[in-house]
């Protein structure tokens, strides 16, 4: 298979050495957990998909997965059965309803919370095999700063942080970025601002993260970390509505507001980190 299946040796135990990141993988991640990631992850990809990409969601919140619940999935064979050697990584590859793949943890990955050199070995053994068969690989990560949802990240050439306006939800974003900046060294992070009450505060709320990180936050090499705001997704009882039913929101209700926020947010992820093969 292709090179990546040969990701360079990192430091026995070490989390912090940040991996070389993978093309076309994007991390969707927050500080703290039921902002939106899975909701944001499982639309965004039916989005893209209608613009002709060929997505993947793989659910990489190991312990506390849930996508299948969301799309309303049961898979016969999970990420479980391919890091135990029991399936083949295709076998467990199937397709959602809204014309994208997904890869399921499903239940029984708790084992997985903790990241042992055998969890980070499955993770890029099966990255090194996913990636090159997709356009965009989205990464439906955990919340927080643990060492799996690091490590999770770091294997994503780019990082969508889900916040929502909430206080708390914030300051964890402003952790979670603080040590992307610092361990991965990352210069660019890319946020959705999910539950909006008007227009325009998603755009606000970024600006005023990058401002506390200015002037709280340099790197090693003197240069600043850009925070890029891809879009607000406002509150939208659909939401709710969709995720009761168990169907796509893009699918049931394409035009409520936050269907159409994500329709724009793909457009946006187009434009700046996948842009469609010519
Ligand atoms: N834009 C929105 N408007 C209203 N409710 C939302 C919105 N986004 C998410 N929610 C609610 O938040 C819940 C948690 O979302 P989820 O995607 O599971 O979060 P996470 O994956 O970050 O833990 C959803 O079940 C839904 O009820
Ligand atoms: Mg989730």
């Amino acid at each position: 298979m292709s090179d990546v299946l040969n990701p360079p040796e990192s430091a026995e135990g070490s989390t912090s050495v940040p991996l070389k990141p993978l093309g076309k993988v994007v991390a969707v991640t927050s500080g703290k957990g039921g902002v939106g990631k899975t909701f944001v992850s499982a639309n965004l990809a039916a989005a893209l998909a209608k613009r002709g990409h060929r997505v993947l969601v793989l659910d990489a919140d190991l312990g506390l997965a849930n996508l299948d619940v969301v799309l309303n999935l049961y898979p016969k064979i999970t990420l479980h059965d391919v890091f135990t050697g029991k399936a083949k990584l295709e076998d467990a590859i199937i397709r959602a309803p809204g014309g994208f793949s997904v890869l399921l943890a499903g239940s029984g990955m708790v084992e997985y919370s903790r990241l042992t050199p055998e969890v980070r070995d499955d993770f890029l053994r099966i990255m090194a095999g996913l990636v090159p068969h997709y356009d965009v690989v989205l990464l439906d990560t955990g919340a927080g700063i643990s060492d799996v949802v690091l490590f999770a990240v770091s294997l994503a050439s780019e990082v969508l942080v889900v916040a929502t306006p909430e206080p708390t939800s914030l300051t964890d974003a402003y952790a979670t970025i603080k040590v992307l900046a610092g361990q991965q060294k990352r210069k660019i992070i890319r946020m959705v601002i999910n539950q909006t009450a008007r227009l325009g505060d998603g755009r606000a709320i970024t600006t005023q993260l990058q401002q506390v990180l200015d002037r709280f936050v340099t790197s090693e090499d003197g240069k600043q970390l850009r925070l890029v705001h891809m879009g607000d997704i406002p509150a939208d009882n659909s939401v709710r509505q969709a995720i009761m039913r168990r169907q796509l929101l893009l699918q049931s209700m394409p035009g409520c507001p936050a269907a159409m926020a994500i329709s724009q947010l793909a457009l946006k992820i187009e434009e700046t980190v996948a842009p469609k093969a010519a």
